[in-house]
C-alpha cells in the first residue's frame, strides 16, 4: 500500500492558506460578516468588491478548516464560527489584526529569495528593533496581535497576592500589564521599554493604569520592582544574552523578588510541539535567537541564582512560564 503523501502536501500547500487569510482580512472579509448575522455568498461579494469565484473560493476555505472559521448553513448563508468572532474581528479584545496587517505591510518576511538569504546568511535581512514610527507602529500591534490569546490567560497561573510592582520587560503594547491589572489589580504595573517603542505603548495603554519606563535592557538599571516579567524576549537573543538578562534581574530584584519567563518553549529533543518548530522559524528569520527548551531556560533561571525555579503550563496552546525566586 501506498502512504499517503500527507504531510508533504499540507506543507507544500499552506502557503495558499496564509495567502487567503492574509487577502481576506485585508479585503474586510471577517469585519463584514461580523456586521452582519448571515450574508449569501453575492451580499458577500459585493460588500468586498471581489467578484463571486474568488469570494466563493475563500468561504470554501475558511469552512473546510478544522476548527472552521466560517459556516455555511443549509440556505447557503455565510456567518463567521467562534475562531474568527474571537480573533479576526477589530471588536473583539482578542483580535489579532495586528500581526496580520504587519505581515502584509512587510511582504519580504515570506518570499522565498529572502527566506533563502536569511538561512543560508544565518542572520535577520533587517533589523526588528529600529528608530523607524511607521515600522515601530506597525511591530507593536504585530506584537499585541500575537499575544491578545497568551496574555489572556497566563495572570491566573500564580499567585502574586504578596508582590506590589511588576515590571514588563520589552513589554511591547503592554498587554500583559493591561490583562494582569484586571486580575491583579493591588499590583503596580510598569512596561520597560526602548524609548521609540514607549511612545507605541503609551498609545497601546491610555486609559488604563499602566505605567512606562524608557530604557534598553542592555544599557539601563532596571527601576524598582519585585516581579521581573519577560514575554517573548529570550527567544530574540544568543544564550550569553539570555544568561546576561537573568543575572540582571537577579541583581536588580529585592530579595524574593520573582523573575517569570513567558515563552513557547521546545522539548529537550527539540521534536515537538509543531507550534514551538513553526515559531522558531519565524524567530531565527527576525532574530539572533531561537526558541528554547523548558530545560534550557530553567538552565539559564539557575545560572543567574534564582531557587524555586518551576515550569507551569499557561493552559493557552504550548505557552509556558519558567519562574523562579531571589532568596
Ligand atoms: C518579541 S517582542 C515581545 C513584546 C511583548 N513582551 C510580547 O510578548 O508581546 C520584543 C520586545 O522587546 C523590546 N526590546 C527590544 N530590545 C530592547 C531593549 N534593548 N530594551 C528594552 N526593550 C527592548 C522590543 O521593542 C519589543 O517590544
Amino acid at each position: 500500500m501506498v502512504v499517503p503523501n500527507k504531510t508533504t502536501d499540507k506543507m507544500l500547500r499552506a502557503f495558499n492558506d496564509t495567502l487567503a487569510l492574509l487577502f481576506a482580512h485585508k479585503a474586510g472579509f471577517f469585519k463584514i460578516l461580523s456586521r452582519n448575522d448571515a450574508l449569501s455568498e453575492t451580499e458577500l461579494s459585493e460588500q468586498m468588491c471581489i467578484p463571486q469565484r474568488s469570494t466563493s473560493a475563500l468561504i470554501s476555505l475558511f469552512v473546510a478548516q478544522v476548527p472552521p472559521l466560517v459556516k455555511k448553513d443549509e440556505n447557503g448563508k455565510i456567518s463567521l464560527a467562534t475562531e474568527a468572532r474571537t480573533y479576526l474581528v477589530p471588536d473583539s479584545p482578542l483580535f489579532m489584526g495586528g500581526l496580520i496587517d504587519f505581515i502584509n505591510e512587510n511582504p519580504d518576511t515570506f518570499q522565498p529569495d529572502v527566506f533563502a538569504k536569511q538561512m543560508r546568511e544565518d542572520k535577520p535581512h533587517r533589523p526588528m528593533f529600529i528608530e523607524d514610527k511607521t515600522f515601530n507602529q506597525q511591530m507593536v500591534a504585530a506584537m499585541n496581535g500575537k499575544s491578545t490569546g497568551p496574555a489572556s490567560i497566563w495572570a491566573e497561573k500564580l499567585d502574586l497576592s504578596n508582590y506590589k510592582h511588576f515590571l514588563d520587560i520589552g513589554g511591547g503594547s503592554g498587554i500583559f500589564s493591561k490583562n494582569l491589572l484586571k486580575s491583579h489589580p493591588h499590583l503596580k504595573a510598569t512596561v520597560f521599554e526602548l524609548p521609540y517603542i514607549v511612545e507605541v505603548t503609551q498609545e497601546f495603554v491610555k486609559g488604563t493604569a499602566v505605567e512606562t519606563v524608557n530604557g534598553s535592557f542592555f544599557e539601563d538599571d532596571y527601576p524598582v520592582a519585585d516581579i521581573h516579567f519577560y514575554s517573548d524576549i529570550f527567544h530574540d537573543y544568543a544564550e550569553n544574552d539570555c544568561i546576561m538578562l537573568a543575572t540582571k534581574s537577579f541583581k536588580f530584584l529585592p530579595k524574593n523578588g520573582r523573575i517569570i519567563l513567558h515563552e513557547l518553549p521546545f522539548n529537550d529533543s527539540k521534536t515537538e510541539p509543531l507550534s514551538t518548530a513553526v515559531y522558531n522559524f519565524s524567530v531565527i528569520r527576525w532574530t539572533h535567537g531561537r526558541q528554547y527548551s523548558q530545560n534550557e531556560l530553567i538552565r539559564f533561571l539557575k545560572n543567574a541564582g534564582f531557587s524555586q525555579i518551576e515550569s507551569i503550563a499557561t493552559g493557552y496552546l504550548d505557552w509556558m512560564l519558567v519562574t523562579g525566586i531571589k532568596l
